[in-house]
């Protein structure tokens, strides 16, 4: 879900407006406004649907207010409707609130209400919030809202990142946080709220990036800082915003999601600036220097992440494992915060995420330190939870990525994991210095690489257009390559809505061959590797089966061109580089069926960008 609020001298309206299209990634199943003038009620408007729905709605009515809340959402309590579209209002309409996370005792406070006479509109834990501060207020115990605020929080079990407006108390919007994030951009006499910066680029530079149990009270000419639990002011840690206007643009491209993909080369390069010595090929991870000695002493690193990154972190398990020998496994965040694992101070958790945000993850990094793991993080977005709470790590300075489905955050992470790996084998002298350098060269000759893929994208849509009524889709890959099977199928799935899965091409005669028939594309990473001649034996299992492939091959390879349906050229290089390259055309390969099907590329039906619940 996605958060906006604004207090100073200008309309509010369009800010909120505004601000709720750059975070509809973040979900977009309903949003609504809120909007309080001096001396008058609050006026609210909600809407099922997206921001324009929203905003077609609020067309010709009364919008005038200089202080305001807005919110798009993802729904976790009560299916998408407008009554369970944000902002939320108290019984006695004395607080509205916007909120993001989940109220885990929603259930209880609820029941506690409803005896005290409180009765509920909606079906949402973020109504039963706003009506415990209106109780803590009413009931006098408290001076004013600020107060009642704090009060209702330190009774909730749960994550939130919320903004309250109190009908009483007009000039004033507050805030708070607990595992949800929220930024407060500082103007002159003015300042915004998001659930992060990319609303507030436009006005500001200036940027507090609120930690957990903060509470934010702002007018429009002071800000004030406390905790939920300590009644005393905070001094506010001003940063500098490091986000370009332009990268939030299309720049002429359909998609966001398109645009993304067409910025790899320079989104990977952007991850090598500063980090490879191009005299010498040395590697500098310079945010990692200090914890490099219990690096290299771990008895085994744990990648943990989810999503896309998951699929990166199985690369990262690949390339550690061969380079550094240093033993790594690979857990699911949600799996690994719950399943009670075996940690200790002797293992090194790396937890991986584009945002920064995801809950399960952040809830992993929180548990690995309980257990005196050292955490270290991979992440995208610069001041994000997830880079606040680790113990070091390393940015992957891919730029913004908007498209919900992940491209250039992937690619991204995977250089840096080779670029980590790299360092880890050049300091336990794992592998011969001719095959460092080699690796190094070739990583080096990546983003070129994928410049050239990326000038067939006409010849990809061609091959769309021939699968896009497909009903399933199988992807298969050994290696490096498995993952960015399971990476390819992802995409398709998530922005197609074909079913797709992904497979090590060797488990294929354990269960998926079932599903080959002259209806399925079966997709095959089969770039000149080691596993090449058995890639070539699954091939000709599933083309005996009568199964359509779809090769991705090494350039000039004119045997599997024969053999197969379709091929996606990819330039030779390393196997380390291979992922790199051999993603781009499953990524143009499910972006173009996507487009050719109608289907909303960039915002797909029940996703959000950034997850914030568990
Ligand atoms: C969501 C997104 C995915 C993303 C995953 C993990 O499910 O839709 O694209 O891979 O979260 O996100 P993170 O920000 O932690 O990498």
């Amino acid at each position: 879900c996605g958060i906006v609020a604004y207090i100073g001298y200008s309309e509010a309206f369009p800010i909120l407006i505004n601000g709720l299209k750059h975070l509809e990634y973040r979900g977009y199943d309903s949003s609504g406004i809120a909007l309080l003038q001096k001396g008058q009620t609050t006026n609210i408007f909600k809407k099922k649907g997206k921001v324009k729905e929203l905003e077609r709605y609020c067309e010709g009515k009364d919008m005038t207010g200089c202080l305001g809340m807005a919110h798009t959402r993802w729904a976790t309590h009560g299916e998408p409707n407008d009554t369970n579209a944000h902002p939320h209002v108290s019984m006695r309409r004395l607080f509205t609130i916007v909120h993001n996370g989940i109220i885990e005792n929603y259930g209880k406070l609820k029941k506690d209400l409803s005896e005290k006479g409180y009765t509920f509109y909606s079906e949402t834990d973020t109504e039963v919030l706003a009506n415990l501060i209106e109780y803590m207020y009413v009931q006098g115990e408290v001076l004013d809202a600020e107060q009642a605020v704090r009060m209702a929080l330190s009774r909730v079990v749960g994550a939130f990142g919320l903004v309250v407006m109190c009908q009483a108390e007009a000039l004033k919007l507050i805030a708070a946080r607990r595992s949800s994030p929220l930024a407060i951009g500082i103007g002159q006499n003015e300042y915004y709220l998001a659930s992060d910066a990319t609303p507030l680029v436009e006005y500001t530079q200036r940027v507090v990036y609120l930690d957990d149990n903060d509470v934010a009270i702002l007018t429009s000419n002071s800000f004030t800082l406390k905790t939920i639990d300590v009644d005393k002011e905070k001094i506010p840690e001003i940063q500098k915003l490091e986000l370009s206007i332009g990268a939030l643009e299309k720049n002429g491209y359909d998609h966001f999601m398109l645009k993304e993909i067409f910025e790899q080369p320079e989104t990977i390069e952007a991850s090598f600036r500063g980090r490879i010595n191009t005299k010498n090929n040395e590697i500098i991870l310079g945010r990692l220097t200090d914890v490099m000695p219990r690096i290299l002493e771990a008895q085994r690193i744990v990648l943990i992440a989810c999503g896309t990154s998951w699929h990166a972190a199985l690369i990262g398990e690949y390339l550690i494992e061969e380079l550094a020998r240093i033993p790594v496994e690979v857990e699911y965040a949600s799996e690994f915060r719950y399943r009670n694992p075996v940690l200790s101070s002797n293992d090194v958790v790396l937890a991986i995420s584009q945002s920064g945000e995801t809950a399960d993850t952040l809830s992993a990094v929180r548990m690995a330190k309980e257990h005196q793991a050292m955490v270290l993080g991979i992440c995208n977005v610069v001041g994000s939870s997830m880079s606040r709470e680790t113990d070091a790590g390393i940015y992957t300075h891919a730029g913004s990525e908007i498209g919900v489905a992940s491209t250039k955050a992937f690619t991204a992470q995977v250089t840096v994991l080779t670029l980590l790996a790299l360092r880890l084998a050049r300091l336990k002298q794992t592998i011969p210095e001719e095959r460092f350098h080699a690796i190094v060269t070739d990583l080096l000759a990546a983003p070129e690489k994928i410049r050239t893929i990326l000038q067939s994208s006409n010849h990809i849509q061609y091959i769309a257009n021939k699968y896009r009524d497909a009903v399933n889709a199988l992807y298969l890959g050994r290696g490096y390559l498995f993952p960015v099977a399971l990476e390819g199928a992802l995409k398709l799935k998530e922005i197609s809505y074909i079913h797709a899965e992904g497979y090590a091409a060797g488990e294929m005669k354990h269960g998926p061959i079932a599903l080959i028939d002259n209806n399925i594309p079966v997709v095959v990473v089969a770039p000149k590797d080691r596993y090449y001649e058995k890639v070539v034996s699954n091939i000709q299992e599933v083309k005996a089966r009568k199964g359509n492939v779809i090769a991705v091959v090494s350039m000039g390879d004119n045997r599997l061109k024969g053999m197969v349906n379709d091929v996606l050229e990819i330039p030779e290089s390393d196997p380390i580089v291979t992922p790199l390259l051999t993603v781009i055309p499953l990524q143009l390969f499910a972006y173009y069926i996507a487009v050719l099907r109608g289907c909303d590329v960039d915002q797909p039906r029940n996703l959000a960008k950034s997850v914030t619940v568990e």
